[in-house]
């Protein structure tokens, strides 16, 4: 069954794994609509910049009908009110994810208690993919085909 409204999928993306599209798509089976939110994060060093991310999401996101891709700067819950999102979904694959989601869910129901945070379970394949650990692999010219979207790995390979 859908709930009603727009729902937010923030992260970095840094670069979109095929864990963030399991996720994705989970939601948008939840959700009228989800919203891929990319944090311009200026004190992280990214290996893409935040245009070149929105870039390949959208890319790897064409076949998701219910599904934009925006950038934001600031807070996570200003631009979740100021979209009306009534939702933020986070993924999580093992416990370790906990701790750090804990805190940030906390914090942003204190910051806007309207706007719940839901977690999503990606699948077992997806559960040891993360974007450091992608960037760490093809740093060292290992193979990330598995892990990323053919698109995802023709851009880190032109990089
Ligand atoms: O993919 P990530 O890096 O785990 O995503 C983290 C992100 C971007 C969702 C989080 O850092 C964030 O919301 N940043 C914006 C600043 C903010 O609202 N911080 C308060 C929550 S603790």
């Amino acid at each position: 069954m859908k709930q009603k409204g727009l729902a937010l999928y923030p992260g970095s993306f840094d670069p979109f794994t095929y864990g963030h599209q399991d996720i994705l798509e989970r939601a948008c089976e939840l959700f009228d609509h989800v919203e891929v939110t990319i944090a311009r994060n200026s004190e992280k060093h990214g290996f893409f910049p935040t245009e070149e991310r929105k870039r390949l999401v959208e890319a790897c996101t064409k076949h998701l009908k219910n599904v934009s891709v925006a950038v934001f700067e600031g807070l996570l819950v200003d631009h979740a009110t100021s979209r009306g999102a009534i939702a933020l979904v986070r993924g999580l694959r093992q416990v370790s994810d906990f701790d750090y989601e804990f805190r940030m869910a906390f914090a942003n129901r204190r910051l806007a208690p309207e706007v719940e945070t839901v977690f999503l379970m990606t699948s077992e394949q997806h559960a040891l993919i993360s974007a450091s650990i992608v960037r760490e692999i093809h740093r060292y010219g290992g193979d990330i085909s598995s892990f990323v979207p053919p698109v995802v790995q023709e851009a880190m390979t032109a990089r």
